[in-house]
This record gives C-alpha cells, structure tokens and sequence, in this order.
C-alpha cells in the first residue's frame, strides 16, 4: 500500500468512525438497545478495535467510554488468553453468526486495573457501512459463580451428614438389639421362676417391665427398616404395581382375614420403582387402612390407580394410587405431621405402634421422588395418594444391569 493509499483508507476510516460516532450521539434505536441492556456490550470492529461501549461495560471493565475507544478488544482479554483469542477472533470474522463464547468452558475478563472476573460471553455480527462489526455481550456471573460453588459445598455437607445419621441410625438400632434381646429374655426368666415369690405388685411390675421391652423391641426394629430405606444401590425395574400391592395384601392376609376386611384392587399402572420397598409402602399403608378401623365396621378398602396423569414438579408424568379406607380418620390438620418419625394421632393403648410406618413410606416415595399424602374426615376413613415418575430420571442409564 503506497502513501497515497494509507491516506485514503485512513480517511475512509474516519468517516466511517465519525458517522458510528454521530450515531452514537443522535438518537439511534441501535444505541439505545445497547445502552439500555442489562449486561455490559463491546462493539469491536474486524481488527478487534472497539467502537462502541455501554455505560455496563464501562462499570463492568473501569475503563471510561473515551479510554475504552482507544483500546482493542484483546485489552479485555487476560494476558494469558491474548494470543489464542487473536486467531478466535479471525476466526469468527470469517464466518460470522451469532454464537456464544466457551461453551462448557470458564471464560475470564480483564479490569483495568488488572482483575480477572468470569463471564459469559455471547457475539453478535453487525454489519454496519459495509464492515462488519462484533458485538459482544457481556454478563459478569462472579455472584453466580459464588452462588454455585456455596450451593455445592451446602449439598455435599448434607449429604455427608445425611451418610453419617443413617450409617449412625442403623449400626446404633443394630447395637442395641443384642443387649434388649438379653434384657427381654431374663425378664421372661424371671417371670418363669417368680411365680409366688414376687408377689401381685412385683409380677405386675416385671410384666411391665416385659411389655416396654418388646415395645422398644419393635421400635428398633422399625428404626433399622427405617434407616435401611434406599440406602443399597438402585434397583429400579418397570413393573405393574399390581404384583407389590398383592405381595403387600398376602404379607397381610392374617389381619385380613381376622377384620374381616373387604379389599378391593383397581387396575394399577406400571411404573419403573423399587419393587422392594414399594411392596413395603403399601404393605405400610394398607396395614394402617386395617389397623385404624372403627370399631365394629369391617374395613373396606380400596387400592385405586390411574396413569400418565400428574405432572411431577421435576417435569415428568407421574402414576398415581389410592389406597382409600372407611376406618376411624384422623383430624386433618395433621396430614403432614403423621409422615414424621414417631409421630401418632392415636395412642399405644388403642392401637399397638412405633408411629414410624409412614415416615418409611415417606422415605421410599423420596427415594423415588415422587409425593405423597394424606387426606380425612375423622370417623369417615382416610385417603393415602402416592404419585410416582412413570420413569426414573436417566437413573441407572449407563448401567444397564438395574433396568
Ligand atoms: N389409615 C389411617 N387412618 C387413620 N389414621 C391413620 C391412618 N394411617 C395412619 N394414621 C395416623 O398416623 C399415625 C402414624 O402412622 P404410622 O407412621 O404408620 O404409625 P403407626 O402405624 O405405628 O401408628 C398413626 O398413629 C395414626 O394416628
Ligand atoms: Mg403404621
């Protein structure tokens, strides 16, 4: 390029930068996209000059508008990454559509004073006098970034901390069975050879002392299944969940058949579950539906399903199944209350319990992540509604030995 031509470009350059400049000044729409983002916007030309800033970039970067005219793009860029970004840039003015920048990749800036901040960067081509211009959006996620890795750390603290209860619950229930086992079987010693010796006071004592013993017996017992809940690997298999109500029914037939209960069973879904402890969870709540029933009423119940038909908050289509009972109910204002561990609305004397039956079903409808809950009319029976994923999300997709 001779003299001749140096000048001319240069003056074509200027008069092109002046009506940029103009534009910038008058009342232009472009502009006023610009200034008005919410996030900081650099206007580079192809040589990676910058052209046009907004009042974001100038606070984002501490450089003002004046200054920032008189820097390139790569100024933006850490040292570190000012070589690659060049061939990038090329790159992108060659063949320019809209894209975003490090995708999957952490992406840095560079302050004035030096700083670095991660971003997230989205180019733009505008063509604008026959050249085509880069414009870069520009969102400083510094707080983001924070947010992410406070939220990580807090979900593995929970975890870890969960992992440490259930190991603590399960090995204590498991402890303390050994020891009541022995306190229990001389008791019943005791009982055997203290026949006339105690006395009417000392026997009614050591009965008593027997009774506390098997109630903290089945206490630990229902504490370990507790503990236990989901805490093997993943066994999830698509099935009807007709064949784990009738388990459930068949684990109970004694009781049925003492109460004389009436069971009806509707079509059921198929859905992909835990077969194990979905067998538990309405072995759980149909064994409330019979244990809680008015006296002199035969229990009717029914185990009722329907498909494909919630929504589930994570998105997914849920089952749903009902187990309806005609028994005692409970006071509604408690329908969440009963889902914790220990929690009962009707005493021991009444009917025999732990009260952690449906903190397991709880647990197990987690497991699945899925809901549950309850509804009643005191005197006029309980409604139980489990809703589950039709599938579990991308579980054990990679292992195909669990499907
Ligand atoms: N089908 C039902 N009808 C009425 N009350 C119920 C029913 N199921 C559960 N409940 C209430 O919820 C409480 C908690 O249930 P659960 O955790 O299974 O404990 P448990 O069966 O050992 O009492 C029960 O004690 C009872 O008060
Ligand atoms: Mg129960």
């Amino acid at each position: 390029m001779d003299l001749e031509e140096e000048v001319d470009y240069l003056r074509n350059r200027v008069s092109e930068l002046e009506a940029l400049l103009s534009r910038q000044a008058g009342d232009d729409p472009f502009r006023r996209v610009v200034e008005s983002a919410p996030y900081g916007m650099v206007v580079s030309d192809a040589q990676g000059r910058i052209v046009m800033v907004n009042p974001q970039a100038e606070a984002m970067f501490g450089y003002s508008a004046e200054s920032f005219l008189e820097r390139h793009i790569e100024d933006l860029v850490p040292p570190q990454f000012r070589g690659g970004h060049a061939a990038k840039r090329e790159g992108f003015h060659g063949s320019p559509t809209p894209r975003s920048m490090g995708e999957g990749r952490d992406l840095y800036a560079c302050r004035s004073d030096g700083s670095e901040f991660p971003v997230e960067i989205a180019l733009t081509p505008l063509v604008c006098s026959g050249e085509t211009l880069t414009l870069s959006a520009i969102v400083d996620i510094t707080r983001r970034k924070r947010d992410e890795e406070d939220l990580r750390r807090y979900a593995s603290r929970l975890e870890r901390i969960n992992t440490e209860l259930e190991s603590f619950a399960s090995i204590a229930s498991h402890d303390l069975q050994e020891p009541l086992r022995k306190i229990r079987m001389m008791g019943e010693r005791l009982a055997g050879i203290s026949k006339g010796q105690l006395g009417e006071q000392g026997m009614d004592y050591l009965a008593r002392m027997i009774r506390a013993g098997d109630n903290m017996h089945r206490l630990i017992r229902d504490l370990l299944a507790f503990s236990k809940v989901g805490a093997g690997p993943d066994r999830f298999r698509i099935l009807s969940l007709e064949r784990p109500v009738r388990d459930a029914l068949s684990a109970l037939d004694l009781l049925i058949e003492e109460t004389g209960a009436e069971i009806l069973v509707g079509e059921l879904p198929e859905a992909e579950v835990d077969e194990a402890l979905v067998r538990q969870l309405f072995q759980n709540l149909i064994g409330n539906a019979l244990k809680f029933r008015r006296e002199g009423v035969a229990p009717f119940i029914r185990v009722e399903g329907e498909s494909g038909a919630p929504l589930m908050e994570t998105g997914q289509t849920g089952v749903m199944i009902e187990i309806r009972d005609n028994g005692i109910g409970f006071d509604e204002q408690f329908h969440d209350r009963i889902f914790q561990v220990f929690q009962r609305l009707h005493s021991r004397a009444d009917f025999e319990g732990t009260g952690i039956g449906l903190a397991i079903c709880k647990k197990i409808v987690d497991h699945h992540e899925g809901r549950i809950h309850a509804r009643s009319i005191p005197g006029e029976g309980a409604t139980f509604t489990v809703i589950l994923p039709f599938r579990q999300r991308a579980a054990e997709e990679d292992n195909p030995n669990t499907r």
